[in-house]
C-alpha cells in the first residue's frame, strides 16, 4: 500500500478529480466573457496571467489523474526528498508530490500560488491528507516568492502556473536543481520559449515530450 492509493488521499483525489470534471473553465463567466483570441493572448502573455487566473480562481485546472500518477511515481523514484512546484491552484498535483515524499520517508515541497482563495482550498486539502507537514506554501506571485530562500539540491520542480513564465521560473529555480533533478512542466507546448530553453543542444539539459500534455526534462549539470 503507498500513501497515494490509500485513504485518506485515495478518496480525496477521487472527489477532487470528479469536481473538476464537472466544472469547464469556459462555463465561469468571466472566463466565459473573453473570445477564443483573448484567451490566447493572456495565456502567453507575461503581464496578463493574473488577469485571467484571476477569473479562473474558481477552476482546479488540475493535472491529467495520468500526469498525477506520473508525478508520484517519479518523485519515488528519483527517491525526492526535495521538491518545488509553481502553480498550486487547489492542491491536487501537491498531493501526488507530496505522497511520495511520504512514502519517501519524510521531505520538504515547496509550492507557491498566488491567488488567496485557492491558497486556502489548497491547505484545508492538504489537511485532509494528513500531509501539511510536508508542505510550505508560498503566496504570491511566483517571479518573487521563489527568488529567495530556496533549498540547495532541489529533487524535482513542477512547473503549472502561467505558462509564459516557464522560463523565467526555471531561471529563479536553476542554480539549485541537482545535477539529475528532473523538471516536469505541464501544457508545455503552451510554452514555445521553455521548449526551446530544456531542448537546446548542451543547454544544460535532456528534455523529451513524454505525453501529449507534459515535457520531461533532467538537469545534466
Ligand atoms: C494549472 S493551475 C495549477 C494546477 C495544480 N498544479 C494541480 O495540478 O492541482 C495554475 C495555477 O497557477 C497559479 N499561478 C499562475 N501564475 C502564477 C504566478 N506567477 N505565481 C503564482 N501562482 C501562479 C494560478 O492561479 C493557478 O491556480
Amino acid at each position: 500500500m503507498t500513501t497515494l492509493t490509500a485513504s485518506p488521499l485515495a478518496p480525496l483525489l477521487d472527489r477532487l478529480f470528479r469536481n473538476a470534471d464537472a466544472l469547464s473553465p469556459l462555463a465561469i463567466p468571466a472566463v466565459a466573457a473573453l473570445s477564443a483570441e483573448e484567451r490566447e493572448r493572456m495565456l502567453r502573455s507575461k503581464t496578463e496571467y493574473l488577469d485571467l487566473y484571476t477569473r479562473l480562481k474558481d477552476a482546479p485546472l488540475p493535472v491529467s489523474r495520468e500526469t498525477g500518477r506520473l508525478l508520484y511515481l517519479l518523485a519515488r523514484s528519483a527517491k525526492a526528498s526535495c521538491v518545488v512546484e509553481f502553480g498550486t491552484s487547489f492542491g491536487i498535483s501537491t498531493l501526488h508530490l507530496a505522497a511520495a515524499l511520504r512514502d519517501n520517508g519524510g521531505g520538504r515541497l515547496i509550492t507557491t500560488e498566488f491567488e488567496p482563495s485557492k491558497v486556502a482550498r489548497a491547505r484545508d486539502n492538504f489537511e485532509v491528507a494528513g500531509l501539511s507537514d510536508l508542505i510550505e506554501i508560498r503566496v504570491g506571485d511566483a517571479l518573487q516568492t521563489l527568488s529567495q530562500e530556496l533549498p540547495s539540491n532541489i529533487d524535482l520542480l513542477l512547473l503549472d502556473g502561467a505558462k509564459s513564465l516557464y522560463p523565467e521560473i526555471l531561471a529563479l529555480v536553476e542554480a539549485q536543481l541537482r545535477p539529475g533533478a528532473l523538471i516536469i512542466a505541464d501544457n508545455a507546448d503552451d510554452s514555445p520559449a521553455y521548449l526551446a530553453r530544456v531542448r537546446a543542444p548542451n543547454g544544460g539539459y535532456l528534455s523529451t515530450p513524454f505525453t501529449s500534455d507534459v515535457e520531461l526534462s533532467i538537469r545534466v549539470s
